[in-house]
């Protein structure tokens, strides 16, 4: 699908093509689903069942985190399609499946504030088309493929950030190299600030869409149309069905949801008070350092792409309190286990 000789000289393509190269006789299966784990998530790959394991040092080429004590690599496992005994094990209410739409939908029904669940999964139509899915999923990877009670995926434990001091096509390398190895879906975590004052650190916001201009796009360069085309359409990043999955999960876990929109801002620094009210009135709920320029270099590649955010802390200046990166930490840990029981059983939902 890629030819050589178009991308001569080319640097991002060079690199991509190399880390594949370097690694794709690691790859144990053809995973459906990718996860980058955020803040509070890391746990979540310790849990599974790993049939891999790739570290990122281990990748020739590949943008190794600078950041201090960084676990950074690639497992391989499968998630079952229901969310079954991980679920039960970790406090799940016992029924959890049992629980039909339209008496979680009551439950929820008094609080009003339509950025909660309440019952709205079903009002999000499943099924909208896939688009063509540019990447090179290469067939070669053995087993993986349709399994009735399990989804294979691939899962990032630890990211790259751009504050880190990567240009942007090394920040979505990771993100492109399983776009390579066959993902279908994409579910991005993270931990980030909160820009709505309905907000509540601990909170779990499914990414409905997001603003991603003050960073610069991944996709600026010679375009690798085998990826995608020059000019990708972004009118549905966060796929339809993968947040009506989201939410599903939600209701059947007994997790209240919010829904927003995430801005990606460079990082390392949090934002100014007055940058937090800028956000808000560009139509922004959360704030983070991450996760928007993946969901654009995925959806390029066709990728279906959903997000779900961890509200750490509120926004500077919604709170007297200074913000330190530790408090951010130990509060997105502190969600750790909702949000794993959120994101087994969501991908479980996923539609792949
Ligand atoms: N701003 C940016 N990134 C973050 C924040 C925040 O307030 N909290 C966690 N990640």
């Amino acid at each position: 699908m890629m030819t050589d000789a178009k991308y001569a000289g080319n640097a991002v393509y060079g690199k991509l093509m190399g880390c594949y190269e370097s690694c794709k006789g690691r790859v144990p299966f053809k995973p459906k689903v990718g996860i980058v784990l955020g803040s509070g998530l890391g746990d979540l790959a310790d849990s599974l069942d790993v049939e891999g394991v790739i570290d990122y040092h281990d990748i020739e080429g590949f943008p190794v985190s600078t950041a201090p004590g960084h676990k950074g690599r690639y497992v391989f496992a499968r998630i079952p399609r229901r969310g079954g005994a991980a679920a039960a094990a970790d406090g799940a209410p016992a029924g959890a499946d049992a629980v039909g739409a339209g008496e979680a939908a009551a439950g929820n029904g008094g609080v009003g504030d339509a950025s909660f669940v309440g019952g709205g999964a079903d009002a999000i139509g499943a099924g909208g088309p896939a688009a063509g899915h540019g990447g090179a999923g290469d067939a070669s990877f053995v087993g993986g493929g349709a399994d009735a009670d399990s989804v294979p995926v691939v899962l990032m434990q630890g990211r790259i950030h751009h504050y880190e001091g990567y240009p942007m096509s090394d920040v979505v390398l990771p993100i492109r190299l399983m776009g390579l190895m066959g993902i279908e879906a994409l579910l991005l975590t993270n931990a980030s600030g909160s820009v709505n004052t309905a907000f509540a650190p601990g909170d779990l916001m499914m990414i409905t869409d997001q603003i991603s201009v003050l960073v610069p796009s991944p996709l600026v360069g010679q375009n690798l149309d085998a990826l995608g085309t020059r000019f990708p359409d972004m009118s549905e990043i966060y796929r339809k069905e993968l947040r009506s999955a989201i939410l599903k999960a939600a209701l059947k876990e007994g997790i209240e949801m919010r829904q927003g929109v995430y801005m990606q801002f460079s990082g390392p620094n949090f934002e100014s008070p007055a940058e937090v009210r800028m956000a808000g009135i560009l139509g922004a709920d959360a704030v983070g350092m991450s996760t928007a320029c993946e969901a654009l270099a995925a959806n390029h590649m066709g990728i279906k792409v959903a997000g779900i955010s961890c509200i750490a802390n509120l926004g500077c200046g919604l709170s007297d309190k200074p913000l330190s990166g530790d408090d951010v930490n130990e509060i997105a840990a502190r969600t750790g286990p909702k949000f794993q029981r959120l994101v087994t059983r969501a991908v479980g939902e996923f539609p792949v």
